[in-house]
């Protein structure tokens, strides 16, 4: 192999093959398993979907139901695991939290640690029907509240929503947040699904695969875009300060949140759908403002880019945090949801790593000194 297929970052580098996700960057379409984003959107939930994702098709009516059953079976802590949340620390990162119970909570479960083909994590589901009560319970502790069990009979999002709160949320809430979990359950080859698909390579477990995932998905150039687009717009301060913070900010070459994407070039679909549900949210709480200052920001900052002659649209993240911000959402939170989201999509890529697996091992461009002899420290 010749030196020049280094791609700094392997950008535009095909590591493996894979069956879940397809992302039509240039027309902004997202297929899961080859159905499209907007149906499952409207006519899935997240259970459907994650059953989608870990079992290749659509379940019977028969097979849902079973699947439905074990997933939210397995939605409750142990108590050990409880305990370690409330003595995380009340200013650690809540994403911290997660990457350490994930590891923490394989000691707790029924889970074959075996790994590649008697690993039993298809079925248990734990990692994702447990991620929501961790956070939930995060939540409540940090608040001095009692973290709330888990309901069978809500689903994954209505249910998130309950923990978090300790009433159970309107019908619409519920779906809403079903909603987005199914918009963030998989997304390809991202940094945080390419580290989960190294570490089971190695043949380590799921538990180590995903907490590794969530440490990827941690840093500010992955997950938290959602969070800053909202500190952006407290910076900003209020509608009639949109234009002038722009100028600024295209004189300064600042990115501006929530804008562009590597592999999209058209609006991201997952943005078009949070778009409909932001409007759903402010119509029936009565309160458009977040919704009126997002559309004045977005037609602003496109007119800006088209002029440039590049045109520009928004991210899922500029939309997804006003959707958790308007469901009452700590802000703190928006990044550690979309791994809650994500787990389904990163144990789809581990286990499709293990069906065909070869330990990922790249190379590096050796750039260092030509070889030289040693000097005893007397002498140097
Ligand atoms: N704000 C201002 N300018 C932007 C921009 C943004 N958010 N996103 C892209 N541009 C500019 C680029 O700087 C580039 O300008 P140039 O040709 O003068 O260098 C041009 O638009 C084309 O950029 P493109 O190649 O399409 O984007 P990219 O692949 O370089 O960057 C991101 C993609 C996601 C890294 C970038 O859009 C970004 O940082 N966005 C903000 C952070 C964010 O929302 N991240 C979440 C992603 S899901």
């Amino acid at each position: 192999m010749s030196d020049d297929t280094y791609s700094k970052g392997l950008e535009g580098i095909i590591a493996a093959e894979t069956k879940i996700a397809r992302i039509d960057g240039e027309s902004g379409k997202l297929y899961y398993r080859g159905y499209s984003i907007q149906d499952l959107a409207q006519a899935s939930d997240y259970e459907e979907t994650s059953y989608l994702l870990l079992h290749e098709r659509l379940p019977s009516a028969t097979e849902l139901q079973t699947f439905r059953d074990s997933m939210r079976g397995s939605r409750a802590l142990a108590p050990e695991i409880v305990s370690m949340i409330r003595n995380f620390p009340p200013d650690g990162a809540p994403m911290e939290l997660l990457q350490s119970v994930l590891s923490y909570l394989s000691g707790y479960v029924a889970h074959k640690i075996q790994h590649s083909a008697t690993c039993n994590c298809r079925s248990t589901l734990h990692q994702v029907a447990q991620l929501p009560t961790v956070l939930a319970a995060y939540q409540r502790c940090r608040e001095g509240a009692a973290p709330v069990e888990p309901r069978t009979d809500l689903s994954h999002g209505a249910n998130f929503l309950y923990m978090l709160r300790g009433e159970a949320p309107d019908a619409y809430e519920g779906e809403i947040m079903d909603r987005c979990f199914v918009l963030h359950a998989e997304h390809g080859f991202n940094a945080s699904t390419f580290t989960a698909r190294v570490v089971a390579s190695t043949h380590s477990t799921c538990y180590c695969s995903i907490s590794a995932a969530i440490g990827a998905l941690y840093g500010a150039l992955h997950g938290g875009a959602n969070a800053r687009v909202l500190d952006m717009f407290d910076e900003i301060g209020g509608i009639d300060r949109i234009e002038e913070w722009l100028d600024q900010a295209f004189a300064t070459k600042r990115k501006v949140m929530g804008m562009g994407h590597r592999v999209y070039k058209a609006k991201d679909p997952r943005a078009v759908i949070m778009e409909a549900d932001l409007t759903e949210l402010c119509e029936r709480k009565k309160d458009d403002h977040l919704q009126v200052f997002i559309r004045t920001f977005e037609k602003a900052f496109r007119r800006r880019m088209e002029t440039k002659g590049k045109p520009i649209y928004p991210n899922v993240d500029f939309l997804s945090g006003a959707v958790y911000s308007m469901l009452g959402i700590p802000r703190d939170l928006f990044t550690p949801i979309f791994a809650v989201a994500r787990s389904v999509g990163w144990l789809a890529h581990i286990l499709e790593q293990r069906q065909d697996n070869r330990i990922y091992r790249p190379r590096g461009l050796y750039q260092g000194p030509e070889p030289r002899d040693y000097t005893p420290v007397a002498d140097r």
